[in-house]
């Protein structure tokens, strides 16, 4: 395969084709975040955070699954770029619960999102907390629709396609096929799609006890009371 060369913020590089802008881009160690972006899966492309300015295109492109072409021209930290990822940032922040997204947090503080400004016109994502297997908790208010629980638990790693997405637009989350309770579904408790999630909206149940502060006696209790309730 043959080599193209593009600038990526003044810099001159040179990459195998089929590299993406981001790939490029970590070789001379630009930042650029991301949060749908997973390495092993797929790119979905769907939070944005990623854009950067690509010279002579309209719109941003997202870094994450854009291949690099040569003699391309990007920008990755343009005012731009960095109002763009500010407002991802907000309305991420002011929709969805991110109290245990660190990383998305500190991309907020990174761009300066401040959610506030938009006042009280933004209505939050709420959904019921669901309790019912005995390994892991889903948390939907924390959800940011990012897809890679979905990747992990198809084609990307697991294929065994146990949750999608449900409902449409601000409706939109994820789901068992029906919204059938997860023991009656395909999962086979790999746990790939709650390391996968990055904001605790998937959490293991042990994991959530240790945060409630039970030790491991407890714990291992509560582990067995809660297998014998759910089997
Ligand atoms: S549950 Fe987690 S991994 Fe799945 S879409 Fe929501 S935030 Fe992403
Ligand atoms: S990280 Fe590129 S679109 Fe989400």
């Amino acid at each position: 395969m043959s080599d193209i060369t593009l600038t990526v913020d003044g810099q001159t590089i040179t990459v195998p084709q089929g590299t993406t802008i981001l790939q490029a881009a970590q070789k001379i160690q630009r930042d650029i975040p991301t949060i749908c972006y997973h390495p092993h899966f797929t790119p979905p492309s769907l939070c944005r955070v990623c854009v950067v300015q690509v010279e002579k295109s309209r719109v941003l492109v997202q870094a994450c699954s854009r291949v690099a072409e040569n003699g391309m021209v990007v920008e990755t930290d343009s005012p731009r770029v960095r109002l763009a990822r500010q407002v991802i940032l907000e309305m991420l922040n002011s929709a969805v619960d991110l109290s245990q997204a660190p990383e998305i947090q500190a991309y907020a503080r990174q761009y300066d999102a401040n959610p506030e400004r938009y006042g009280k016109k933004i209505e939050r994502r709420e959904f019921p907390l669901f309790d019912d297997n005995p390994f892991y908790l889903r948390d939907y208010s924390k959800c940011i629709m990012c897809w890679r629980c979905v990747q992990a638990c198809g084609e990307d790693v697991q294929w065994t396609f146990a949750i999608h997405r449900a409902e449409r637009g601000f409706d939109s989350h994820i789901a068992t096929f029906q919204e059938i309770p997860i023991p009656e579904s395909t999962c086979v408790y790999c746990g790939n799609c709650v390391q996968a999630c990055p904001t605790g909206a998937l959490k293991a149940k042990r994991a959530a006890w240790l945060e409630q502060g039970l030790d491991l006696k407890q714990l291992a209790r509560v582990s067995n009371l809660e297998r014998r309730e759910k089997s």
